[in-house]
């Protein structure tokens, strides 16, 4: 496992946006996995600005989504499709067809789960796989549990993702109680996993999540299983592992 130490969030995310680009280049038809939330924001107006620079260019990349909220349509404000269009594909040369989000309105989500499984598969899986990581140490929307689920699936969120996600919503009442996630299976078949954070919020989870037991209790524990895993985080988020003596790249 690889640990960078950004100084800040706009470190962070260009730090992550290099790694992205790497890929992007050397494999222009590369398989992304892509994920939501507030962390890849900053990544994603990086590769944006690239992409506008005329230096990298998504016309060939496919990609696939961890997860989206059950029962919000494409067009809802806080869907992760509309997440992902308005903070990368509407402003890149990406085609349309080449994304990939699970329905959250589909009508059998469990059949819905299995089309998504499979359609990853049928990509030979992600080449990288990008993720947040939520104070609960989730990846998409595994949430502790005690047991890791392989396959994409439906899940219900724990009360702590329903209070860090909140902030997005109208009021807490608006929060969907689902979600449909990929499982632990789908993420660690990726080729290689690029995790980020930032923030003095994510410390305690990232440091379970590197120096701690593998324990579906920290779903991103089960990431110290993975060959080809880098980390990317600021100093806050970074602190406990750097006072564990954990060696970091700088
Ligand atoms: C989003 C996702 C989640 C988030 C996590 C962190 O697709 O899969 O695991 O990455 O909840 O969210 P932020 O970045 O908002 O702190």
């Amino acid at each position: 496992m690889r640990i960078y130490l950004e100084a800040d969030y706009a470190a962070m995310s260009r730090r992550a946006a290099n790694l992205i680009a790497a890929e992007v280049i050397r494999r222009p038809n590369c398989v992304l996995g892509l994920a939501t939330g507030s962390t890849p924001i900053g990544t994603y107006e990086n590769l944006i600005a690239r992409n506008r620079a005329g230096d990298l260019s998504f016309r060939e990349v496919r990609t696939v989504n961890l997860d989206e909220y059950k029962g919000l349509a494409p067009t809802h404000d806080q869907s992760y499709r509309y997440f992902m269009q308005t903070n990368l594909f509407d402003h890149v040369d990406i085609l349309p067809e080449n994304t990939n989000v699970p329905d959250g309105l589909a009508a059998d989500a469990d059949a819905e789960c299995a089309r998504y499984d499979a359609l990853v598969a049928s990509l030979g899986y992600a080449d990288l796989q990008l993720l947040g990581l939520g104070r609960n140490g989730h990846i998409g929307f595994n949430e502790p549990d005690d047991h890791f689920t392989k396959e994409t699936h439906v899940v219900d969120l724990t009360d702590s993702t329903i209070d860090a996600n909140a902030r997005f919503f109208a009021t807490r009442d608006d929060v969907p109680r689902q979600a449909l996630t990929m499982g632990v299976g789908c993420i660690m078949a990726a080729r290689r996993v690029l995790l980020i954070a930032s923030g003095a919020d994510k410390a305690d989870a990232l440091y379970n999540a590197v120096c701690g037991p593998i324990s579906p209790n920290c779903p991103a524990s089960i990431l110290q299983l993975h060959g080809d895993v880098v980390v990317v985080g600021d100093e806050a988020a970074l602190h406990r592992i750097v006072e564990a003596g954990v060696s970091v790249c700088r």
